[in-house]
């Protein structure tokens, strides 16, 4: 195990890293973030290299990280996760015979992608397996790859954020009663991931966040996106009560816009685990856990609680992970920020 790990996740409106020190118990030793503009990426792919390569080199710098090998990850959107049969075979003919097995599944030529699997099942009886298959575009991983390469960084792993989440989450081969879900809100689109027993099951991208909130508080209240931002960030409620007429003030009017917004990524929510229900046998999906920034909004948790009717609470640090006193407060106000780059971070310093 390393001593040191590094975690980094580049988002579409941040930059998050995270560093741990290994040990029995790894300790949170430092963590920052640092906001990119609005055309730095496009779904996950960096765009503009030279900028996003300075603001990581400054976020370095002012978190005082010292370590070169990082551990980054492709966003959602950018990954492809099929479950898959495959005829029984060990694990060493497999990274071979998959790509073969992906043609069929992904919608670009093997060659231009990176893939991945992990065995969740072999039935010795009928001679075949289940299979999980991960895979992200070469352009995009090069696109961080080389982003990182040219600031003096190494990638050491790559992963997808929704399985940082897990790890996270303490969700990783984990056995757990019924489904649980998590929904990472972030930027431009909210990650949904569905697992049981600690094996993801659904995965999907609701193109509803952080972004589409405040245009809707722009658009029905005609402000700029950056008012509306500032209104979002201070003065909604998620459980708000606020109706068309109570009109008078810019508060009402941005709670009930919000209020919009919210119903719609519940419904999108709903719908993931109905078909969710149908797709596995009746399977219930019993717990939400939330993520990301989006997730800050006050009473979130309650407003899905009341909206879905299961247990919704947001994603905590990681069990045994120490955190030293002089962060303990700060970490715990931004914590949403830190999910995917802790999970990434995790990677490095704890045994699996
Ligand atoms: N207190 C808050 N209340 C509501 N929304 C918030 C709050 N704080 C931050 N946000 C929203 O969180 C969003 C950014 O979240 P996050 O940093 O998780 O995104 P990202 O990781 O950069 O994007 P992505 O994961 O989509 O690539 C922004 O849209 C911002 O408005
Ligand atoms: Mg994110």
């Amino acid at each position: 195990m390393a001593k040191i790990g590094v975690g980094l996740d580049i988002g579409a409106n941040s930059i998050k890293v995270v560093e741990l020190q290994g040990g029995l118990k790894p300790r949170l030793n430092r963590f920052g973030k640092a906001v990119l503009p609005e055309d730095a990426l496009n779904a996950g792919e960096i765009k503009d290299r030279e900028l996003v390569g300075k603001v990581i080199k400054e976020l370095f710098a002012k978190t005082k990280i010292a370590s070169k090998r990082v551990v980054i990850a492709v966003a959602g959107q950018a990954a492809i996760i099929r479950h898959i049969k495959m005829p029984l075979m060990e694990d060493s003919e497999i990274a071979n015979a998959i790509y073969w097995e992906a043609e069929r599944y992904i919608p670009f030529p093997v060659d231009e992608v990176t893939l991945d699997f992990k065995v969740i099942k072999r039935y010795g009886d009928q001679n075949e397996m289940d299979v999980l298959m991960v895979c992200a575009r070469n352009d995009i991983i090069y696109s961080h790859v080389e982003t990182l390469r040219d600031i003096g960084l190494q990638t050491v792993a790559v992963d997808v954020q929704t399985f940082s989440l897990m790890r996270t989450a303490g969700l990783e081969g984990t056995n757990t009663e019924g489904a649980v879900a998590l929904l990472d809100i972030g930027f431009e689109t909210s990650d949904l991931m569905i697992l049981k027993d600690g094996i993801p099951l659904f995965t999907r991208v609701i193109p509803l966040a952080g972004n589409r909130f405040t245009k809707t508080i722009a658009a029905n209240l005609g402000i700029s996106s950056e008012e509306a931002e500032e209104i979002k960030m201070n003065k909604i409620d998620a459980l708000s009560q606020s109706d068309a007429t109570q009109f008078g003030s810019l508060e009402a009017k941005a709670n009930f816009a919000m209020q919009e917004g919210l119903k719609e990524m519940a419904l999108e929510i709903r719908r993931s685990f109905d078909y969710f229900h149908l797709q596995e046998r009746n399977e219930e999906v019993n717990r939400l856990i939330i993520n990301g920034g989006g997730s800050l909004l006050p009473n979130l948790a309650a407003f899905l609680n009341r909206e879905l009717g299961i247990d919704v609470i947001n994603c905590g640090l990681p069990q045994g992970i120490s955190v030293s006193k002089k962060f303990k407060l700060k970490i715990e106000e931004e914590l949403p920020f830190y999910g995917v780059a802790l999970g990434l971070a995790m990677r490095e310093v704890i045994p699996e």
